[in-house]
């Protein structure tokens, strides 16, 4: 008898099943790209925390690590889900009662994103519906101030779900063309197939990217 194999969590995030995907994430630390972000910052000063986005924050696993890193959030998804496993993190229920973090339900098709200083959106841009990136990144880039950054994913056009309609793709080209008043500080391709094999198998095109808004001239 052959055991069966558990789904892999891109099985959850390929359905949009997003508690699911949540149930096999549990426990997981913040995101690399995340945490290069962070470090690049540097000391945050206590009595002067500035504001991070965090853009489809899922269960909170990246605002968990702003908040420690002394800076204030602004966290924000369309999964009600998500947004109730981010609420009931201790670290969270505490920076709620400090109003160091507001906490928002709201789908990328009609966000009013504050001005920021770090702009992070971990593996959640590609499931923005394309005819609606533009607009959702003329709001990212609007909000992200001169100096700041922005640390995140964005899926290539090798990736395997780049055929499904909901999904927003992009070439190596088009993806540096959107950081082109940017300074590209960690910018990494991953072009693999995944370890799965059958249905589950999936062929990865990501981009890992941190990146500086230039200052203005
Ligand atoms: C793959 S999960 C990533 C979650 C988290 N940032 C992480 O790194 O684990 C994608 C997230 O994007 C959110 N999302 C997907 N489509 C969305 C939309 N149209 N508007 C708002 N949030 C959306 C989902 O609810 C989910 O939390």
């Amino acid at each position: 008898m052959t055991t069966p194999q558990t789904p892999p969590v891109h099985e959850a995030a390929h359905r949009r099943d997003w508690p699911a995907y949540f149930d096999r994430m549990e426990g997981k630390p913040a995101r690399d790209t995340l945490l290069k972000a962070l470090a690049l910052f540097g000391d945050i000063d206590p009595n002067n925390p500035p504001l991070a986005i965090d853009l489809g924050c899922g269960a909170g696993r990246d605002s968990v690590a702003m908040l420690s890193a002394g800076w204030n959030v602004w966290a924000q998804d369309g999964s009600d889900d998500g947004l109730n496993r981010t609420k009931s993190r201790p670290e969270i229920k505490s920076a709620l009662n400090s109003n160091r973090i507001q906490i928002h339900h709201a789908d990328f098709e009609n966000l009013q994103i504050p001005k920021t200083k770090l702009l992070n959106a971990s593996f959640s841009l590609p499931f923005c519906p394309p005819t609606h990136f533009k607009a959702l990144w003329q709001q990212i880039d609007h909000a992200i101030e001169p100096g700041g950054r922005f640390s995140g994913q964005l899926f290539g056009d090798r990736d395997d779900w780049a055929t499904i309609d909901d999904r927003s793709h992009f070439t190596r080209t088009e993806t540096l063309a959107l950081f082109d008043q940017y300074i590209l500080e960690s910018f990494t391709e991953e072009d693999r197939p995944s370890k799965h094999i059958g249905e589950n198998h999936k062929h990865w095109h990501v981009f890992h990217i941190v990146a500086r808004k230039k200052e203005s001239k």
